[in-house]
């Protein structure tokens, strides 16, 4: 390989998609072979025609993509065989698809980015606990490496196959993992999530429709959350020690998150500085908002890392409660899907993990 990445995007008309190209169609060491989608209707047809905002940008056209369907053997094959020449390629599926399509891409020897929940957890265990099924392929778990950055960049350097974290996920590790940092602290954290509607994909449903869902601050999941599961595995925290509620809130990208935390000895500010610093030494992406003095910008906020790959995080003391609040804040299509995924994709290939996504300034005048 030279310079040169050749990659391509199966599932490629949903929103991780869109995010995906959004990032590929501009990064300079990127070359977009394919982007696939399953419907016959697509096929052929200019990216833009899916995705609008595109129109311009890339002249790249869908490529069917349907292996459950006999009728489509030879579009199948010739898929197959571009995911031979690419040096990676990125799933944008469904959790529960990617671990079924799997199987024939890994015979291509090719490397894999898959932003579903498939190869997320490393104890099959926990995917009967939290997606109520069986894991059809465990012995494939410990191969995959977690893409969060943050947390795994020497191990994602060398990896093969790139599991990318959960939006939610994202958001209470990179709020949380500076506690892990401070030397004997024992502590319990309930974090709350405020999120977007696009955390949802672009399939509709009752929930999503545009009278449902405007205007609404709506809890759900509100006892756990599927993405705990990763929370649990990355922080090393017994069930017993985290727990998560989420609101569903009135905008379209982004997720809040703050996490209520009660220690075993009282924490100085001091520390929590010194924690939060080492643990984001040498990530470009992390910026620390711990302002004593309030307003827009002193704490961790959707508005001001939306449409960028920052993941914004803080924290305060309540000592009047004993009580220390975590934040983060992120644009869950970007640094909590399709940012982690190109973050990692450069770190493997020997590029500065900011390639391309450091263009990517916030938008904060949107919505
Ligand atoms: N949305 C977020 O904020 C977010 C954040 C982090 C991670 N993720 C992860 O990203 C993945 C995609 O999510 P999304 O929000 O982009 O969902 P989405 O908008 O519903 O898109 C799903 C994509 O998968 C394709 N697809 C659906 N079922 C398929 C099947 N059985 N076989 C092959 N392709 C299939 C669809 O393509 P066609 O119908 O055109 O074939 C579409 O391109 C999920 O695993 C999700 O967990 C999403």
């Amino acid at each position: 390989m030279g310079n040169t990445i050749k990659t391509g995007i199966i599932g490629g008309t949903g929103y991780t998609g869109l995010a995906l190209l959004e990032v590929l169609v501009r990064h300079p060491n990127v070359e977009l072979g394919f982007v696939t989608t399953r419907q016959e209707s697509l096929s052929g047809e200019y990216v833009h025609r899916e995705h609008p905002n595109l129109y311009g940008l890339s002249d790249l056209k869908f490529s069917i993509y349907k292996p459950e369907d006999p009728s489509f053997k030879e579009a199948n094959q010739l898929l197959l065989k571009q995911v031979r020449d690419s040096d990676v390629i990125f799933l944008g599926v469904p959790s529960g698809v990617s671990m079924t399509l799997i199987k024939d891409f890994l015979d291509t020897g090719t490397k894999i980015i898959d932003t579903s929940a498939d190869f997320r957890l490393r104890d099959p265990a926990l995917y009967k606990e939290f997606y109520g099924r069986d894991h059809p392929l465990p012995e494939l778990l410990k191969d995959f490496i977690y893409g969060l950055p943050e947390l795994h960049r020497e191990e994602i350097k060398n990896a093969k196959y790139i599991a990318c974290p959960g939006c939610n996920s994202t958001a209470m590790i990179l709020a949380g993992y500076p506690l892990t940092k401070i030397e004997n602290l024992d502590f319990k954290v309930t974090y709350t999530i405020m999120t977007g509607s696009s955390e949802a994909g672009s399939e509709p449903s009752r929930a999503s429709h545009h009278a449902e869902r405007s205007g609404v601050t709506r809890p759900y999941s509100i006892k756990e959350h599927r993405h705990l599961a990763e929370v649990r595995q990355e922080l090393k925290l017994p069930p017993l020690k985290v727990g998560v509620s989420m609101f569903a809130v009135p905008m379209v990208r982004g997720v809040e998150c703050i996490g209520n935390v009660f220690t075993n000895r009282p924490v100085e500010e001091k520390e929590l500085w010194k924690a939060f610093r080492s643990a984001y030494e040498g990530s470009p992406f992390i910026r620390i908002r711990a302002r004593k003095t309030g307003g827009p910008g002193s704490l961790p906020d959707t508005k001001y890392v939306r449409g960028s790959n920052f993941g914004d995080v803080g924290f305060f003391l309540d000592e009047k409660h004993g009580r220390i609040g975590v934040l983060s804040a992120i644009d869950n299509l970007v640094k909590g899907d399709a940012g982690n995924a190109i973050q990692s994709m450069n770190l493997m290939f020997g590029l500065n993990e900011t390639t391309r996504l450091k263009d990517m300034v916030p938008s904060y005048l949107f919505e």
